[in-house]
């Protein structure tokens, strides 16, 4: 049987953490340095909300963060962060642009992950269109030069989505931070530098 309360679910709730998902962003943050003070970020499957903490305390309040996800948030939040409660297939990049205040993004932030099935090639495709729309939106929605993380359920799209990003970005990496549970099939790719023009 599978431990529930984990040490990074006891971490998470010691620090008033919404999430264990926080301790994904913190140790790929720290290592790639993602966040810093005054950036815009946009936080897409913001709910219930560790991403959301975690990148508001990073950007601190000359930044901002906008969240989006089709549930809304309860956790506490500094007045730094913006939330928008739909479906990322419905709200156009100009929502998204009007939303955070009209100006391009520095970073896009995707945890967003699937209604699971627990057939696993029909919970990587779904991950696989979450990461197209998350993809999609960046290029529209995120500043030149900008990164973008996304979450993908490895499966058969897997070498195509990490292409797209190559295409859209200079850098491109996988991450697999400790928090994500070693038997799970979700890794992160990372996006940096987008091509700019
Ligand atoms: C793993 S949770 C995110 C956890 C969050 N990063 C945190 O730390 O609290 C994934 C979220 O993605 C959201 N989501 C899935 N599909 C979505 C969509 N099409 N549009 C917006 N949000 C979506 C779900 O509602 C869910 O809240």
């Amino acid at each position: 049987m599978k431990k529930v309360q984990d040490h990074f679910f006891n971490q998470a709730k010691r620090e008033g953490f919404a999430a264990r998902s926080v301790y994904k962003l913190q140790e790929i943050d720290r290592k790639r340095r993602l966040l810093h003070p005054g950036m815009r970020a946009l936080d897409l499957g913001c709910a219930p909300g560790s991403w959301l903490q975690y990148a508001a305390e990073r950007v601190g309040p000359s930044g901002s963060v906008l969240g989006v996800d089709l549930h809304p948030v309860a956790a506490k939040l500094p007045p730094q962060v913006r939330l928008l409660t739909g479906d990322v297939f419905s709200l156009s990049a100009r929502d998204l642009l009007a939303e955070g205040g009209g100006e391009l993004f520095d970073v896009i932030l995707s945890d967003m992950a699937p209604k699971t099935t627990g057939i696993k090639q029909a919970d990587a495709a779904r991950s696989a269109t979450l990461v197209r729309r998350v993809l999609s939106l960046a290029r529209e929605t995120l500043k030149p030069g900008g990164a973008c993380l996304a979450k993908v359920f490895q499966g058969v799209e897997m070498k195509a989505l990490r292409n797209e990003f190559a295409e859209a970005f200079e850098r491109v990496s996988v991450q697999k931070p400790k928090a994500s549970r070693g038997e799970s099939v979700e890794v992160f790719l990372l996006g940096e530098g987008l091509r700019g023009g």
